[in-house]
Order: C-alpha cells, then sequence, then structure tokens
C-alpha cells in the first residue's frame, strides 16, 4: 500500500478522496489539525499546491491536496477561490450569489476543482484542473450533495447539482473529473 497525507483534518474530505481513487492501492491519511496552511493563492492550482507542498514537505511523506469553488462569468469569477468563505452558511452564500446576480440574464458558471500532488521533499509531481460548467438557477432546488449544489444547474442533464444522484454528480462534476483525469499520474509516480 502506499501512503497519501491528505492536505484536510476533515475526515468527510479524506473519505471522499478515497472513494475517487477506489479501495486497496492508497493509504490515505489525515494531516494533523496543528499543521494548519493558509489559502493565500489566487488560483484554485496555487492554493491546491500549496496545501500538498507543505504537508509533503512537513511530514517528509507524498501528499494530495484539492481546492474547489465556483466561478460566476457575470461577478468577474466571483467567488471563485473565496467560494468557502462567501458567507458564514451554505444558505447565506446561496443568498448572496443570488442578489448580486439579481436578475442578470446572462447566468454561466463553472465549478473548479484542482489537485495537487507534492514529493516528500514539497516539489510538485502533478497538478490537474477540472471543469463543470452550468448556470446559476433563479432559486434552489433539489436537497442533495452541500454548498452551491442548489443553484448549479447543468443544461445537459436538465438537473441542479442537488438534483442528482450522488453517482451521476461524481461522473460529471469538477472533482470527479478532476480526479479521474489525475489517477494515471498518480499510479506512474509513486
Ligand atoms: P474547498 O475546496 O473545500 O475549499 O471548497 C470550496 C468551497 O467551494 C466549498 O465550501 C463550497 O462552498 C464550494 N464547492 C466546491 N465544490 C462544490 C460542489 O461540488 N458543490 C457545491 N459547492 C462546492
Amino acid at each position: 500500500m502506499k501512503r497519501l497525507i491528505v492536505a484536510t483534518s476533515n475526515p468527510g474530505k479524506l473519505k471522499e478522496m478515497q472513494e475517487y481513487l477506489g479501495e486497496g492501492e492508497w493509504e490515505l491519511q489525515l494531516k494533523p489539525p496543528e499543521l494548519e496552511i493558509e489559502e493565500t493563492g489566487d488560483t484554485f492550482l496555487a492554493n491546491a499546491c500549496l496545501k500538498a507542498s507543505e504537508v509533503a514537505r512537513s511530514l517528509s511523506s507524498w501528499a494530495i491536496a484539492d481546492d474547489s469553488g465556483l466561478e460566476v462569468d457575470a461577478l468577474g469569477g466571483i467567488p471563485g477561490v473565496y467560494s468557502a468563505r462567501y458567507g458564514q452558511t451554505d444558505s447565506d452564500r446561496i443568498e448572496r450569489l443570488l442578489r448580486e446576480l439579481g436578475d442578470e440574464k446572462q447566468r454561466q458558471a463553472r465549478f473548479v476543482c484542482a489537485i495537487a500532488i507534492a514529493r516528500p521533499d514539497g516539489t510538485i509531481a502533478a497538478q490537474i484542473e477540472g471543469y463543470c460548467p452550468g448556470e446559476i438557477a433563479d432559486a434552489p432546488r433539489g436537497s442533495n450533495g452541500f454548498g452551491y449544489d442548489p443553484i448549479f444547474y447543468v443544461p445537459s442533464h436538465r438537473l441542479t447539482f442537488a438534483e442528482m444522484s450522488p453517482e451521476l454528480k461524481r461522473s460529471v462534476s469538477h472533482r470527479g473529473l478532476a480526479f479521474k483525469a489525475i489517477l494515471p499520474q498518480l499510479d506512474k509516480l509513486m
């Protein structure tokens, strides 16, 4: 088994990553909570690289990190890397986004997920971004998922992320696509 430290202290995130990477080959471990890394990058990729690199170097181990969020065209890419900090709760964040977008007709948006893998010396061994294009719905719909899922509408499926089954969301989402793309690279690296 190959060991990878996940640059998060959130067990839910580790479980989700384990599902994407498959059971068996990778032993994922949470980073220690006292090792805190500030997300100071101004792109998703910069933040993923920063987190993977710091964790790898501090623990002298291979590490993986992801960073994700929502970019809304009519708001110039906002909330972007501030997606998690755009409000106190999921419903605050959704309300704020709908308020700022108002009755704007151009509602194109995309979810982005960046993943980085760092070697034990902190250098980046692989990096990738996955995207899911969609639109911001006029009002929340559906009750699955988390975050901005109820207002992220995917025209090709005529569903919001929150109306999709977890399996369908995994197959079309920015995170699903990014993990699928990084797996072959990961297999070659370690
Ligand atoms: P992070 O990658 O854990 O920093 O997440 C950034 C933020 O982006 C989350 O807190 C959510 O608000 C939002 N986000 C990222 N991916 C998704 C998704 O798949 N659905 C809904 N919101 C998401």
